[in-house]
């Protein structure tokens, strides 16, 4: 009988997310919808790195959590005698999974990766990062005795580069209304700032 891998992986990586499950689950569940939209990606590498990817979070690791996960889903598909190739793909997806590949390389990025870039990402840009944003700048900047309002430009900036990091048109075309709404938030506030300092 064939070895059911989105199984192993789901069983390996139980109990190990803590807070971050409900995350890790919404990454299996949006990799999933993109696999079924792109056919031609291979479905089981997508989910199975989709729950092996933030492994290294789990041990604190905030930066660089990409190359040591990669090493990490790596040792464990290795012992479970996964198929090398596809155990490659998976780590591949692993290490891209946290920053945009941008030039030339953009465009050979494998499907997989793509997707569990774009699957880590739909959430934060349907709101989580510009809430996060906007609390991280006005938590330094009221440290630094300025104020937040002025940091809106850049906020909005980040932000709209996210959304633009994604690779695919299903998952834009997925968050879209999320993502404009949240943009129409940050420009009713600016508007809203502007007139209140015009005055
Ligand atoms: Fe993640």
């Amino acid at each position: 009988m064939a070895v059911d891998w989105v199984r192993r992986a789901r069983e390996a990586v139980a109990g190990k997310y803590g807070p971050i499950l409900p995350h890790v689950e919404a990454v299996v569940a949006h990799a999933g919808d993109l696999a079924t939209h792109y056919p031609q990606a291979d479905r089981e590498v997508v989910v199975v790195a989709a729950w092996l990817h933030d492994l290294a979070r789990v041990e604190g690791e905030a930066d660089g959590h990409a190359t040591r996960g990669a090493e990490l889903a790596r040792e464990f598909l290795a012992a479970a005698g996964y198929p090398p190739a596809r155990a490659n793909l998976v780590a591949w997806a692993i290490l891209h999974h946290t920053d945009p590949v941008y030039g030339p390389e953009r465009g050979e990025l494998p499907l997989e990766a793509r997707i569990l870039y774009d699957a880590d990402k739909m959430d934060r840009v349907r709101g989580y990062y510009l809430a996060e944003l906007l609390v991280t700048v006005g938590t330094r900047v009221a440290g630094e005795g300025g104020h937040w309002l002025a940091h809106l430009p850049s906020a909005r900036e980040l932000y709209v580069g996210l959304f633009e990091s994604l690779y695919t048109e299903r998952a834009r075309e997925a968050v879209q209304a999320d993502y404009e709404a949240c943009l129409d938030f940050l420009d009713r506030v600016t508007l809203a700032t502007g007139r209140r300092e015009g005055r």
